[in-house]
């Protein structure tokens, strides 16, 4: 399986457009140890020919720019894509919105939970793609499925399960109590396997905490892409940029009892990367002591253009 990480930022990418924190003052610097990164997703591919791409963020139209693999093919015809299938993990702003400019009648297929569906189907804007072109298929939460577009298999399979986790920003419901209208299939995370060797990798993109189930079926994983928004909990209270938790954001902290790094300590994960950094992550700045302490527990940090084979 070839995996190519297009985006690596969380929502709003690094440096965020409006952000003067220390950690999007390195990038604005261009300090070459303050890499810039764009909003989180990936493509992946059984053949290198067709590719499925988790999340569709705002910045695609620049991740495909940069990614030759994703390019229209020369020798096909006038227009065609490689970018066969789209899997979202959850309604954000950043993990859906480059469906927008997956317009102009280009075949491919969307696969989501019913409540991201939902989403999509009450966002009129999201008619652009044209159901006679685009195929929007239920994820099942807990069963594993095909990928497949328009009846031609791309050699992969998914698995959509529940993750701890917030409904998205923009629909968070005050009225509804502590959970803001959170239900089942609003955050989900994606293991995705290549049919013909059996590799399988985790996409968990955003993620409030590790339960028993999810610790459970992370053991052993060959390799796990894991919500890496926040060092600290509070660190976006401390740089005083806002008045949020990550907890009330739904993201789980990298450090802490309660973090990611403990959490997956004694899970035997192979290979362990942080995606969806936030802008004011200090473990962005790739001389950082946050940086350190996240090498000497085994975990990368993912870059744009980072390519891993499974
Ligand atoms: C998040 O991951 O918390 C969201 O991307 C926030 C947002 O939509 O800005
Ligand atoms: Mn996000």
């Amino acid at each position: 399986m070839i995996i190519k990480i297009l985006g690596s930022g969380a929502g709003g990418g690094f440096p965020q457009w409006n952000c003067n924190g220390p950690v999007s003052r390195r990038a604005w610097s261009g300090n070459p140890d303050a890499k810039p990164r764009t909003q989180a997703s990936m493509a992946v591919s059984a053949d290198g020919e067709t590719w499925a791409l988790l999340n569709a963020s705002p910045d695609l139209r620049q991740q495909i720019a940069a990614t030759p693999e994703l390019h229209p093919r020369a020798d096909g015809p006038l227009r065609n894509s490689p970018i066969r299938a789209v899997v979202l993990s959850n309604g954000d702003v950043d993990a859906v919105t480059g469906l927008l400019s997956m317009r102009e009648r280009q075949p491919f297929t969307v696969y989501a939970s019913a409540r991201i569906h939902a989403t999509l189907r009450a966002n009129s804007i999201f008619n652009v793609l044209d159901p006679a072109y685009v195929d929007r298929v239920e994820l099942p939460l807990g069963k594993t499925m095909r990928l497949a577009d328009h009846g031609r298999d791309l050699g992969l399979d998914v698995e959509a399960f529940s993750v701890p986790g917030k409904i998205a920003l923009y629909l968070e419901d005050q009225a509804a109590g502590p959970n803001l209208g959170t239900r089942e299939g609003d955050t989900i995370g994606l293991a995705v396997t290549e049919q013909a060797t059996g590799q399988r990798l985790y996409f968990i993109p955003s993620c409030a905490t590790v339960d028993a189930p999810l610790a459970a079926r992370l053991k052993g994983a060959s390799l796990v892409l894991f919500d890496g928004t926040l060092f600290t909990d509070d660190e976006l209270i401390k740089q005083g940029l806002t008045d949020k938790t990550g907890q009330r954001m739904g993201h789980i902290s990298i450090s802490g009892p309660q973090g990611s790094l403990a959490a997956l300590r004694s899970l035997d994960v192979a290979r362990k990367v942080y995606i969806h950094l936030n802008t004011s992550n200090p473990a962005l700045i790739d001389t950082s002591p946050e940086r350190a302490e996240i090498a000497r527990a085994g975990w990368e940090v993912a870059f744009d253009g980072m390519e891993i084979r499974l």
